[in-house]
């Protein structure tokens, strides 16, 4: 038996559908709702008395009694049906399970003795493809980028976890005038200047003044954005030096983040796919040419979406265009189950008109894309805008000032300064993605770096830090603490009472695959961000009233360890699923 919440909830859901259908009700099992419940004094608790009421003419509270009666009878007549279901009340119209201690201890010795705890297989053999990050070539990345980075990589994780075959993908962008503009300079100014990223943006600023002077220079870009659509040989000896040198700081802002892709691609590759679905549109009737010579997907006859311009007058291709085609590429090669986008929510028609579009042409798989768009990141005080790089805001200043923070706090605990940088490195990082992922997506951050790095409050540094601590627990009890979870949880003997704060410690444990269900069906890095701060604060009531190695007995002290070890697996696991790496020692 999975000793987790799910296939409780799944019992207890099957134990009323059978009971509520011998009371006379006629309800199916799915139409049944059991959830975790939102007061302390029960575990579980179903609403289904409310629903069932306007038509059976009855009051809820009546066939909550009901139903908890004839429940508890079926479990008196034989008490081994469900021996994790320790009493089942009517409260005001609900049914309310409160599960048994040996429930929870089974639950937290399971995540003790598991690696993989909280992982499902529901979509083994699924592909999911998650495209994140996708800056463009010619330009530094900037802070959305970032945010699409960390909560891109943190869906992916999600998707892995739920069973998917998954994809990372990193959509590079540079059709357009920008590059064309620095191809022209390269070719106008000369290559030897030309060394590092910030060489290809001083390329561009000279250039854009002389296109502003000169109508000639002006033509000329024109010339070469058209270079571009069409896959000029001439110019692609540039434009792969200008990848080469925009892509490296990627790679490195990547590098510190921890970050990894299967596959990077570059935008400009879609534009023949793309021109082709747009002549498909235009002979299905879906596209037409407008008085201005553009062409323009008929999204307004067929839904409520604006139109969307596909192609421009002169027959170069737009993003829209590029979006179309790398979508069909896309289905081409993997046939995904799944295809996720992540951008800043600026970009949330643009994709509901791709998909839209895509959908009207005949591509059934446009139900299987998806788009997260996600809000604004404001970075209050303390960070300082590059003045070296113009007024940007750049990644590694912001994890500069991370580290720089993280550095203070932990400058007095007598480390030698490469432990200390190796510290201050990991709780950086980790301050900065759990700061942007603890925030729903669609919402925009106000984020305070001085905060998020801090030991105490709502922060990742937090959580690593009741990581670190409940792991030098395990240390002192003798456990190897990088595998104290299955040796910890042999020991503990099932029939041990718990306390009410071992008990809700164990709670939040047992939760734990369900909260990763959820967040990855609703690829929500926040629900698990959330799901970490109870458990650590769980954790944090628990040893406070709890001592582990002074315990009055041995047999509390085994228990204690027991649920040390389920804590640093539930929470070691769900920071990894958040892209966070605890440092050995803090
Ligand atoms: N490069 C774009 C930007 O910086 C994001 C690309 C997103 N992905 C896509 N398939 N359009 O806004």
């Amino acid at each position: 038996m999975d000793y987790a919440y799910n296939s409780t909830v799944l019992e207890a859901r099957r134990l009323l559908a059978t009971s509520l259908v011998a009371c006379g009700f006629a309800v199916k099992e799915e139409d049944v709702k059991v959830e975790p419940s939102k007061t302390a004094d029960a575990d579980l608790s179903c609403t289904v008395a409310f629903v069932l009421s306007k038509k059976a003419d009855k009051a809820p509270k009546d066939i909550a009694e009901q139903v908890a009666k004839k429940i508890l009878d079926a479990l008196s007549a034989n008490a081994q049906k469900a021996p994790y279901i320790a009493k089942v009340v009517a409260a005001n119209g609900y049914v309310n399970f409160i599960l048994s201690d040996g429930f929870f201890l089974q639950a937290a010795s399971q995540a003790a003795a598991s690696n993989a705890f909280g992982s499902f297989s529901d979509f083994s053999g699924k592909t999911a493809i998650v495209e994140y990050s996708s800056p463009n070539v010619g330009k530094p990345m900037h802070i959305g980028h970032i945010r699409s980075t960390i909560l891109g990589d943190s869906v992916a994780n999600l998707l892995s976890a739920a069973g998917y075959n998954v994809v990372r993908m990193n959509y590079l962008c540079e059709a357009g005038a920008q590059v064309a503009g620095i191809l022209l300079a390269v070719d106008t100014f000369g290559p030897e200047r030309l060394k590092t990223e910030k060489d290809v943006l001083n390329y561009y600023v000279e250039i854009t003044k002389k296109i502003e002077e000169d109508p000639e220079m002006k033509a000329k870009e024109q010339q070469y954005v058209a270079f571009m659509e069409n896959g000029e040989p001439a110019i692609q000896k540039n434009l792969e030096l200008i990848r080469k040198l925009t892509v490296a700081p990627f790679e490195v802002n990547y590098e510190r983040l921890g970050v990894n892709f299967d596959e990077s691609v570059f935008d400009s590759e879609f534009v023949p796919v793309g021109k082709g679905l747009v002549a498909e549109a235009e002979a299905k009737g879906l596209a037409r040419k407008d008085e201005k010579g553009e062409t323009v997907g008929l999204l307004e006859e067929k839904s409520t979406l604006p139109n969307l311009i596909i192609l421009r007058s002169n027959g170069t291709t737009l993003y829209s265009t590029r979006d179309m085609g790398f979508a069909e590429w896309r289905w081409e090669k993997y046939h995904f189950d799944k295809s996720v986008i992540v951008t800043a929510s600026e970009q949330n028609t643009h994709f509901r008109q791709v998909f839209k579009l895509l959908e009207l042409t005949g591509r059934e798989w446009a139900s299987r894309l998806f788009h997260i768009g996600f809000g604004l990141v404001f970075l209050e005080g303390g960070v300082k805008l590059s003045s070296r790089k113009g007024n940007v805001l750049l990644l590694e200043d912001v994890l500069d000032d991370a580290e720089e923070l993280a550095l203070a706090q932990i400058k007095d605990r007598g480390y030698s300064s490469e432990d200390a940088k190796k510290i201050a490195f990991a709780v950086g990082v980790g301050s900065l993605k759990f700061g942007i992922l603890r925030v729903s997506a669609e919402k925009n951050i106000n984020f305070s770096m001085q905060k998020a790095v801090s030991f105490e409050g709502d922060t990742g540094a937090y959580l690593q830090y009741t990581v670190v601590r409940a792991k030098n627990i395990l240390r002192k009890a003798g456990y190897d603490a990088t595998a104290p979870a299955a040796k910890a949880a042999a020991t503990v003997p099932s029939a041990t009472p718990l306390s009410k704060d071992e008990r809700e410690l164990a709670k939040m444990i047992a939760q734990y695959p369900q909260a990763v269900r959820s967040a990855a069906i609703s690829m929500a890095p926040h629900q698990v961000c959330d799901y970490a701060l109870k458990v650590a604060a769980a954790f944090s009531t628990f040893y406070s009233s709890s001592p582990v190695l002074e315990a009055e007995s041995e047999e509390k002290k085994q228990l204690r360890l027991m649920l040390v070890a389920a804590t640093v697996s539930a929470l070691e696991n769900a920071l990894a699923l958040l892209g966070i790496v605890v440092p050995v020692k803090m």
